[in-house]
Protein backbone atom coordinates (compact mmCIF):
# COMPACT_ATOMS: atom_id res chain seq x y z
CA UNK A 1 0.00 0.00 0.00
CA UNK A 2 1.59 3.52 -0.77
CA UNK A 3 1.57 6.22 2.28
CA UNK A 4 -0.13 9.17 1.62
CA UNK A 5 1.05 12.43 2.08
CA UNK A 6 -0.86 15.80 1.76
CA UNK A 7 0.98 18.62 1.06
CA UNK A 8 -0.71 21.85 2.37
CA UNK A 9 0.16 25.11 0.36
CA UNK A 10 -0.40 28.52 2.13
CA UNK A 11 1.54 31.02 -0.79
CA UNK A 12 0.42 34.63 -1.54
CA UNK A 13 2.94 34.99 -5.00
CA UNK A 14 2.84 31.09 -5.97
CA UNK A 15 6.50 30.80 -4.53
CA UNK A 16 5.38 27.84 -2.02
CA UNK A 17 3.43 26.42 -4.55
CA UNK A 18 6.35 25.75 -7.07
CA UNK A 19 7.86 24.21 -4.08
CA UNK A 20 4.56 21.47 -3.58
CA UNK A 21 5.08 20.92 -7.61
CA UNK A 22 8.58 20.12 -7.27
CA UNK A 23 8.12 17.95 -4.12
CA UNK A 24 4.88 16.22 -5.19
CA UNK A 25 7.10 15.42 -8.74
CA UNK A 26 9.86 14.10 -7.08
CA UNK A 27 7.59 12.10 -4.34
CA UNK A 28 4.83 10.80 -6.41
CA UNK A 29 6.12 7.25 -7.12
CA UNK A 30 4.97 4.05 -6.07
CA UNK A 31 5.92 4.21 -2.98
CA UNK A 32 4.32 7.59 -2.06
CA UNK A 33 0.68 8.93 -3.10
CA UNK A 34 0.80 13.08 -3.11
CA UNK A 35 -2.16 14.82 -3.19
CA UNK A 36 -1.24 19.01 -3.37
CA UNK A 37 -4.13 21.12 -1.95
CA UNK A 38 -3.81 25.11 -1.45
CA UNK A 39 -4.90 26.19 1.88
CA UNK A 40 -7.63 28.59 0.33
CA UNK A 41 -11.22 27.55 2.21
CA UNK A 42 -9.52 24.77 4.39
CA UNK A 43 -10.08 24.72 8.62
CA UNK A 44 -8.75 22.19 11.00
CA UNK A 45 -10.89 19.31 9.37
CA UNK A 46 -8.68 19.05 6.49
CA UNK A 47 -5.97 16.99 8.94
CA UNK A 48 -9.03 14.77 9.63
CA UNK A 49 -7.92 12.63 12.53
CA UNK A 50 -4.92 10.91 11.33
CA UNK A 51 -2.13 11.19 8.34
CA UNK A 52 1.33 12.48 7.25
CA UNK A 53 1.30 16.13 5.81
CA UNK A 54 3.70 18.55 4.79
CA UNK A 55 3.13 22.06 5.62
CA UNK A 56 4.64 24.30 2.74
CA UNK A 57 3.98 27.91 3.24
CA UNK A 58 5.78 31.65 3.10
CA UNK A 59 5.35 34.17 5.85
CA UNK A 60 3.96 37.85 5.02
CA UNK A 61 2.89 40.77 6.72
CA UNK A 62 4.70 41.13 10.67
CA UNK A 63 5.57 37.43 10.44
CA UNK A 64 1.94 35.93 9.47
CA UNK A 65 0.67 33.42 7.77
CA UNK A 66 -0.10 34.21 4.11
CA UNK A 67 -3.71 35.17 3.50
CA UNK A 68 -4.85 31.88 2.13
CA UNK A 69 -3.43 29.88 5.24
CA UNK A 70 -5.50 32.32 7.67
CA UNK A 71 -8.47 30.11 8.14
CA UNK A 72 -6.85 26.99 8.20
CA UNK A 73 -4.27 28.63 10.93
CA UNK A 74 -6.99 30.28 12.89
CA UNK A 75 -9.30 27.04 12.81
CA UNK A 76 -6.50 24.86 14.71
CA UNK A 77 -6.38 27.70 17.16
CA UNK A 78 -10.17 27.57 17.88
CA UNK A 79 -11.00 24.21 17.52
CA UNK A 80 -7.95 22.58 18.88
CA UNK A 81 -8.52 19.23 17.66
CA UNK A 82 -6.04 16.22 18.95
CA UNK A 83 -3.70 15.76 16.21
CA UNK A 84 -1.79 12.88 18.15
CA UNK A 85 -2.00 10.62 15.71
CA UNK A 86 -0.76 13.02 12.66
CA UNK A 87 2.93 13.11 11.50
CA UNK A 88 4.04 16.44 10.06
CA UNK A 89 7.06 18.44 8.26
CA UNK A 90 7.41 21.71 7.11
CA UNK A 91 8.91 23.99 4.70
CA UNK A 92 8.83 27.51 5.80
CA UNK A 93 9.33 29.71 3.09
CA UNK A 94 10.74 33.34 4.11
CA UNK A 95 13.57 36.29 3.36
CA UNK A 96 15.92 37.25 5.99
CA UNK A 97 15.52 40.74 5.33
CA UNK A 98 12.82 40.24 7.59
CA UNK A 99 15.12 39.44 10.25
CA UNK A 100 12.76 39.38 13.29
CA UNK A 101 10.37 37.41 11.41
CA UNK A 102 12.14 35.31 9.57
CA UNK A 103 9.73 32.02 8.59
CA UNK A 104 7.56 32.50 10.94
CA UNK A 105 4.54 31.34 8.54
CA UNK A 106 6.18 28.10 8.89
CA UNK A 107 6.62 28.65 12.27
CA UNK A 108 3.44 28.88 13.43
CA UNK A 109 2.40 26.37 12.05
CA UNK A 110 5.01 23.98 13.17
CA UNK A 111 4.34 25.35 17.38
CA UNK A 112 0.30 25.30 16.77
CA UNK A 113 0.94 21.70 15.26
CA UNK A 114 2.74 20.76 18.10
CA UNK A 115 0.71 21.76 20.39
CA UNK A 116 -2.45 19.84 19.34
CA UNK A 117 0.24 16.73 19.37
CA UNK A 118 0.69 16.00 15.98
CA UNK A 119 4.50 15.02 15.86
CA UNK A 120 6.88 16.42 13.62
CA UNK A 121 9.42 14.76 11.46
CA UNK A 122 12.65 15.84 10.69
CA UNK A 123 14.15 19.50 10.75
CA UNK A 124 11.86 22.39 9.27
CA UNK A 125 13.28 23.30 5.93
CA UNK A 126 13.87 27.37 6.27
CA UNK A 127 13.98 28.77 3.24
CA UNK A 128 15.56 32.41 2.95
CA UNK A 129 14.58 34.21 -0.53
CA UNK A 130 17.39 36.59 -0.77
CA UNK A 131 19.87 33.92 -0.69
CA UNK A 132 19.64 33.52 -4.14
CA UNK A 133 18.91 29.19 -3.83
CA UNK A 134 15.39 28.90 -5.86
CA UNK A 135 12.87 27.72 -3.27
CA UNK A 136 11.88 24.67 -5.43
CA UNK A 137 15.96 23.61 -5.33
CA UNK A 138 16.34 24.19 -1.81
CA UNK A 139 13.33 21.75 -1.01
CA UNK A 140 14.62 19.15 -3.71
CA UNK A 141 17.88 18.43 -1.49
CA UNK A 142 15.77 18.72 1.83
CA UNK A 143 13.25 16.33 0.78
CA UNK A 144 15.66 13.10 0.78
CA UNK A 145 16.89 13.05 4.12
CA UNK A 146 13.29 13.70 4.84
CA UNK A 147 11.54 10.59 3.59
CA UNK A 148 14.45 8.65 5.23
CA UNK A 149 13.14 10.21 8.44
CA UNK A 150 9.85 10.03 7.25
CA UNK A 151 11.12 5.74 6.14
CA UNK A 152 12.08 5.52 9.62
CA UNK A 153 9.41 6.87 11.89
CA UNK A 154 6.26 4.88 9.82
CA UNK A 155 8.28 1.71 8.99
CA UNK A 156 8.08 1.78 5.37
CA UNK A 157 11.27 -0.16 3.64
CA UNK A 158 14.24 1.87 1.54
C1 LIG B 1 4.88 42.26 1.80
C2 LIG B 1 5.77 41.11 2.18
C3 LIG B 1 5.95 40.77 3.50
C4 LIG B 1 6.80 39.72 3.87
N1 LIG B 1 7.00 39.43 5.19
C5 LIG B 1 7.89 38.47 5.55
C6 LIG B 1 8.19 38.24 6.91
O1 LIG B 1 7.66 38.87 7.82
N2 LIG B 1 9.10 37.26 7.21
C7 LIG B 1 9.73 36.53 6.23
O2 LIG B 1 10.55 35.67 6.57
N3 LIG B 1 9.45 36.73 4.92
C8 LIG B 1 8.57 37.68 4.55
N4 LIG B 1 8.29 37.91 3.22
C9 LIG B 1 8.98 37.09 2.20
C10 LIG B 1 8.11 35.97 1.60
O3 LIG B 1 7.65 35.08 2.60
C11 LIG B 1 8.97 35.20 0.58
O4 LIG B 1 9.26 36.07 -0.50
C12 LIG B 1 8.32 33.95 0.05
O5 LIG B 1 9.22 33.27 -0.82
C13 LIG B 1 7.03 34.21 -0.71
O6 LIG B 1 6.45 32.98 -1.05
P1 LIG B 1 5.01 32.86 -1.75
O7 LIG B 1 5.20 33.33 -3.18
O8 LIG B 1 4.70 31.39 -1.70
O9 LIG B 1 4.03 33.67 -0.99
C14 LIG B 1 7.45 38.97 2.85
C15 LIG B 1 7.26 39.31 1.50
C16 LIG B 1 6.43 40.35 1.16
C17 LIG B 1 6.26 40.71 -0.30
Amino acid sequence: MPLDLTILVGTMTGNAQFVAQELELLLDDGEMQVRTRLMDGLDADAFGSAGLFLICTSTYGQGDVPDNAKQLYESLIATRPDLSAVQYGVVALGDRTYAETFCNGGRRFDAILRELGAKRIGEVLFHDASSGVLAEEAASGWIGPWMERVREQVGIPA
